[in-house]
């Protein structure tokens, strides 16, 4: 039988197959126990674990080749636990690993859920962050000129498209209609980027005329960074660019529970490749080894990648099952887990 030529039934038949980058740190801690708890759920997964990270780097200075690459495009999705270890200077396995990964992919949503109570509040929220997942400040546009002089100049500039705002615009007006409040809320700084900020607006306003159903709102970035701590019940979803929506989903975890339960999902919508799911937290070095990493953002992010593989009954299931609160050991809690499946 020719791969693919019966994909409509392909999960029935074929288990999936996942690339698993545990990276550094606490990461490989982490997705271990949540591919277990994938298992558990009942989703037949094959894994093939890629040693990729800094401590890969500083071993034999593969970051991530073309190569591996390559290698990673055959695969249904991938799991990645955290990347970065001291001793390897900052940006080297982010923008060589990561953003490798996000930009080759085309990984251009980055999607991010969040519930739960905010501290001093009583009424809890739920509410999902779309990221535009490859341009903005990420893109690496700019340089240094003169560099270690007192007439050294470094530029940073942020790169948008009208494809690029256009793809995260409509990603997040389409989940908006799937969802019972159908509210979106633009987030940017258009009163100061007057550029960047112009298109995103002007986008979002043309694209919103074929959204009627959905209530949409904006707000500055800054505003939004006071909402989200007192009064996040307002959002259902939100939708901004990369370095906000990197700045306010640390933010979206803050009041959630805490970065420990914050999961995220890079998406390549267009499915031309694998999209890859990833715990917002980072490597956590200073932790590693002593069983406190949570595991349950990883296992939430592997929900995320059950979702996105047609198994969303399995992904409810752990859903659930990881919202009772958990306490132990990294593996006490991906087993307590585990256990009510
Ligand atoms: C995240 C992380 C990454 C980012 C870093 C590690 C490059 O903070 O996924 O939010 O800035 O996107
Ligand atoms: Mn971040």
């Amino acid at each position: 039988m020719v791969g693919g030529a019966v994909c409509g039934y392909r999960h029935a038949l074929m288990a999936h197959r996942i690339a698993v980058i545990g990276g550094d740190g606490i990461g490989p801690e982490v997705t271990v126990e949540a591919v277990k708890v994938v298992r558990a759920a009942g989703v037949d997964i094959d894994t093939e674990d890629f040693d990729l990270g800094g401590g890969r780097y500083l071993h034999d200075g593969e970051i991530l080749s073309d190569s591996t690459l390559d290698e990673l495009r055959h695969f249904d999705a991938i799991l990645l636990g955290a990347v970065g270890t001291p001793g390897v200077p900052p940006g080297v396995i982010e923008r060589g690993l990561l953003l490798k990964m996000r930009f080759s992919l085309d990984l251009y949503i980055n999607q991010r859920p969040f519930s739960g109570t905010a501290p001093g509040k009583s009424e809890s929220h739920e509410f999902i962050v779309i990221r535009e997942n490859t341009e903005g400040s990420y893109a690496g546009e700019g340089g240094v000129l003169r560099k270690g002089t007192p007439f050294e100049v470094a530029t940073q500039g942020s790169v948008n498209t009208r494809m690029g705002v256009e793809r995260a615009i409509r990603y997040a007006f389409e989940l908006a209609a799937s969802r019972p409040r159908k509210h979106l809320t633009l987030v940017h700084k258009t009163n100061v980027l007057t550029f960047a900020g112009d298109l995103w607006e002007r986008t979002f306003n043309e694209v919103r005329t074929e959204y009627p159903q959905i209530a949409t709102a904006y707000n500055h970035v800054d505003a939004a960074c006071i909402y989200f701590v007192q009064d996040p019940q307002r959002y259902d979803v939100v939708v901004t660019d990369n370095l906000f929506g990197d700045i306010l989903t640390d933010l979206g975890g803050a009041v959630s529970g805490g970065i420990g339960l914050a999961s995220s999902a890079n998406l390549n919508p267009a499915r031309t490749g694998p999209s890859m799911f990833e715990p917002v937290h980072g490597s956590a070095p200073d932790i590693v080894g002593t069983g406190k990493a949570n595991p349950t953002a990883a296992i939430l992010s592997a929900a995320l990648m059950l979702d996105f593989l047609g198994e969303s009954a399995a992904a409810d299931r752990i859903r659930s099952a990881a919202s009772v609160p958990t306490s132990g050991t990294t593996t006490e809690i991906a087993d307590q887990i585990a256990a009510r499946l």
